[in-house]
């Protein structure tokens, strides 16, 4: 048995958590639970990530403390995590009594060994504010290229990478004003002695290569000391023997995962020197996603290192999860949280659609809404659901008691035998291949079904026994399939282990078969998705969702190759007036669509009533082309239509789009079909 920690990135305690944060807890617990199924000693803790200039300045501007603050956030989190079946051990917070002890202990630690060295250091200053001000809360004109409102660390438009005071008419984001230099001292960690042991540990098995690939370009590129402190005010804690000196959020962060696990020791009794101390023999396994491997690959492993506690056995990253091909974005409605998808559809189709894609690597994901609907549908409900409930009712008819020996046992040895391979494709992390596989194994269940066809037998009294042997076999691939998928669907494999009146609780269950007991009665298992539900994740008027508060940027990340902490996500170019991006013209749904009915409308002589079909459904649209057409000549003919637009209530009824037409000066109005007459340049509206 192997004593294992696990922990996936804590997530920000500033907004609710969205698609990506479910995505990373969804592929740890996964992890998690098949670490269990082998009979291993795994336990899983997260926390929220509390600390920092955003969540002070959020909270300013909501009118709380930031106490206040995080405690709402971390509710909804809780919440949130739980209903997506994600089983943490602990769900701390980095705004504990447990995290500001290890935070100093391992800050002590370093002094005394000599990691930490002093230094002043010149920084944007708000005086208005009374703050000193990170990079991304200075913006101002690039000083290469002109670009007006860039971020005081970079320039979105032409790359250029500079400090904030090189930026021209330098304004605060917090107030406005234009911010002063000022010099203050500072804590540094002197990530450089650490080069050796890292370069070490980078290729000891802890990182996939790609990720040990990309660790290669920051050692080329040279380790430079980390600052992490920070001067008040700041959310965060202060740091001893400093006063007036806070610790920066990203060097407690990390510790979280320690003050989480000492929390959960301490109300359990579980070991936590077993975990942690330097010769620990148990494993420590962080999952993140690829943003943030500087800071788990060499700020951690050497802070760990120098304050003599043990380093990760492994950091597992993952890719970013975009939706329908693009960025989630808030403009695009595709920022889809957690809570709105709870809100719709059960947690357990998104756990398998997730599965279905993850690899060991760090490519992106896509969530495509289509192809989730299909593979859940076919997958889950067309091909394991069903095997069970076929073949539960055929047993139940002939007494509710499975047959005491299977037709096929050879059948059933195969797929019982599977488990080693699955069992550690899931440890690899490659559970796309595991899906497949076992996608594989219940095609060829249905298809003994098939072949064996027990609804036939069943006409035949005198072959009831051969029914409840088939069916028997049947149940039994069921079993080991849902076992399998048991770190991917855990509460249908325990309606499954209810059902079959056998939990299940380790890979080696499905070693023998059940025969001759009795099932429970047959509880359906799993439902369709439905399309129309799941088209909802995504917010049609999005454009009327809030934009993100100017307040607070997400705090820097170290994502660049240079230096830590580099910029975040960067947002988009400015547009020139009139001009609209690629982005944009996606946001607009062209439809043709036939018209089926055309009508004049009493008390308006510009517009016509048209009925239009476009295809998945009909649609009224009021339409301005009066003067151009009449009613009758419309019938029939195929037309754009934005499909997308707001539904507008107007006099004579509610307008469910726009037929796009074109128009000269004085040359009349032509339908978007342009090889009726219209004329190039017509402005198409
Ligand atoms: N608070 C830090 C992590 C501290 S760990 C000691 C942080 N928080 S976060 O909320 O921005 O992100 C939390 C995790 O979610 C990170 O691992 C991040 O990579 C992941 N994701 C955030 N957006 C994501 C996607 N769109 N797709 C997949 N994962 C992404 O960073
Ligand atoms: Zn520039």
């Amino acid at each position: 048995m192997r004593r294992i920690l696990v922990t996936s990135a804590l997530p920000y305690a500033n907004g609710p958590l969205h698609f990506g944060h479910i995505l990373e807890a969804v592929q740890t617990d996964i992890w998690a639970r098949a670490m269990r199924l082998s009979g291993h000693d795994c336990t899983y803790v997260c926390a929220d990530d509390t600390h920092g200039t955003p969540m002070m300045l959020k909270a300013q501007a909501e009118g709380i403390t930031p106490e206040q603050l995080i405690a709402g956030v971390e509710a909804e989190h809780r919440a949130t995590y739980q209903d997506f079946l994600i089983d943490h051990a602990q769900f701390h917070s980095t705004h504990s009594e447990e995290n500001r002890e290890m935070t100093s202990r391992l800050f002590l630690a370093l002094e005394k060994a000599g990691y930490i060295a002093t230094r002043s250091i010149r920084q944007a200053y708000d005086a208005k504010a009374e703050m000193f001000l990170p990079d991304r809360y200075v913006k101002g004109t690039c000083p290469r290229c002109g670009t007006k409102d860039q971020y005081g660390d970079s320039c979105e438009s032409c790359g250029a990478t500079y400090s904030p005071s090189e930026l021209i008419d330098a304004v605060s984001v917090v107030t406005g004003t234009p911010p002063i230099e000022r010099e203050s001292e500072h804590l540094f960690f002197r990530l450089d002695q650490f080069e050796a042991m890292l370069r070490e540990w980078t290729r000891s098995g802890a990182l996939h290569e790609s990720v040990a690939n990309k660790l290669d370009e920051w050692f080329n590129a040279g380790l430079r000391d980390w600052d992490i402190s920070r001067d008040a005010p700041y959310f965060g804690f202060e740091i001893p023997g400093h006063a007036g000196k806070y610790f920066y959020v990203w060097l407690d962060a990390p510790i979280g995962y320690m003050g989480a696990s000492l929390a959960y020791a301490r109300r359990t009794g579980a070991d936590f020197d077993a975990w942690w101390s330097k010769d620990s023999t148990a494993e420590l396994h962080h999952f993140i996603g690829k943003d943030i491997l500087y800071f788990h690959t060499l700020f951690w492993p050497a802070v760990l290192t120098g304050a003599g506690f043990r380093r990760p056995t492994q950091v597992h990253a993952h890719g970013f999860l975009t939706v329908n091909g693009a960025k989630m974005s808030k403009s695009r409605g595709t920022f889809i949280t957690g809570r709105r998808y709870l809100e719709r559809l059960p947690p357990e189709p998104l756990r398998y659609y997730f599965a279905a894609k993850l690899g060991p690597g760090i490519d992106d994901m896509d969530l495509s809404l289509e192809d989730f609907v299909n593979r859940f549908n076919s997958d889950v409900v067309g091909k394991l659901v069903n095997i069970a409930s076929r073949c539960a009712g055929f047993i139940a008819r002939g007494g509710g008691t499975l047959a005491t020996a299977l037709p096929q046992p050879a059948l059933y040895e195969e797929f019982a035998s599977a488990r080693t391979r699955i069992a550690s494709l899931y440890e690899a992390r490659d559970f796309s291949t595991a899906i497949r596989e076992i996608a594989a194994l219940a095609d060829r269940a249905n298809q003994y079904i098939d072949a064996e066809k027990p609804w036939n037998l069943a006409k035949d009294p005198a072959r009831a026994a051969d029914v409840t042997a088939v069916c028997t076999q049947g149940i039994n691939l069921f079993r080991v399939l849902m076992t399998y998928l048991q770190p991917v669907l855990p509460a249908m494999a325990e309606a499954a282990g209810r059902f079959l009146g056998s939990p299940i609780r380790h890979w080696d269950d499905v070693a023998r078969p059940l025969l001759g007991t009795a099932l429970a009665a047959y509880e359906p298992l799993a439902t369709r998705l439905d399309p129309k539900v799941v088209a909802t994740l995504i917010e049609t008027d999005a454009a009327a969702a809030p934009a993100p508060a100017a307040v607070a940027p997400k705090p820097a990340r170290a994502a660049s190759s240079t230096a830590p902490p580099a910029a975040p996500t960067p947002a988009a170019p400015a547009e020139a007036p009139g001009e609209i991006t690629i982005e944009d013209f996606a946001k607009i749904d062209l439809r043709v669509a036939r018209v089926l009915a055309a009508d004049f409308i009493e008390g308006s002589d510009k517009l016509l009533k048209l009925t239009v079909d476009l295809g998945s459904e009909q649609r009224t649209i009021f339409a301005g082309i009066r003067g151009a057409y009449e009613p009758a000549q419309l019938v029939g003919r195929h037309v754009v239509v934005v499909a997308n637009l707001k539904p507008r209530k107007m006099r004579f009824g509610l307008s469910q789009g726009m037929v796009l037409a074109a128009s000269g000066d004085g040359t009349g109005v032509f339908l978007v079909a342009p090889e009726e007459g219209g004329a190039a340049g017509m402005r198409v509206k």
